[in-house]
């Protein structure tokens, strides 16, 4: 059974190329061997996560970020069930939104994702994808 998970939250001090790298190694290694696959969107003093796997794994990762004290305010943004991954291509890929050129036209600034729905945060980060802001995959 698998599921797609949402989330946003706060970082606590400042979001340093050492965190995210750190975030990143420890994403890719655990995600791969465990067939989570997904975004992390990082900047502006916010995380977006989108996470797909298997339930199992997906909620026990979660229960792990959740209590992860380099972020907090963390909230669930969406969860569904799916047959097909978005993600399919990344165990996490990385989208800078400090990176994001203004010409891509995405006004993350006034962009609130804890304003608004999981729908509409997951085409945000579709949105992000397309653009080419990706940093870094698999
Ligand atoms: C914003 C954010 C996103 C994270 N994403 C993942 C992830 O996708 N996969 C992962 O294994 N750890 C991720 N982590 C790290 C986990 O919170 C945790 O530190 C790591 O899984 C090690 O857990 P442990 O210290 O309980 O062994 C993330 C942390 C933060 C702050």
């Amino acid at each position: 059974m698998l599921i797609r998970i949402i989330y946003v939250s706060k970082a606590v001090g400042p979001q340093t190329t050492t965190m995210t790298s750190a975030i990143l190694q420890a994403s890719q290694t655990w995600n791969k061997a465990h067939d989570v696959t997904g975004v992390l969107c990082q900047g502006q003093g916010v995380f977006l996560q989108a996470l797909e796997g298997e339930r199992r794994a997906v909620t026990d990762l979660y229960a792990r970020i959740h209590a992860d004290q380099r972020h907090t305010d963390v909230e669930m943004l969406h969860c569904e069930s799916i047959v097909k991954r978005r993600y399919a291509n990344w165990s996490m890929a990385h989208v800078s939104l400090s990176d994001i050129d203004p010409e891509t036209k995405i006004d993350w600034p006034e962009f609130d994702p804890y304003g608004t729905t999981g729908v509409l945060v997951m085409a945000r980060i579709d949105e992000l994808l397309a653009s080419g802001s990706v940093i870094q995959g698999r």
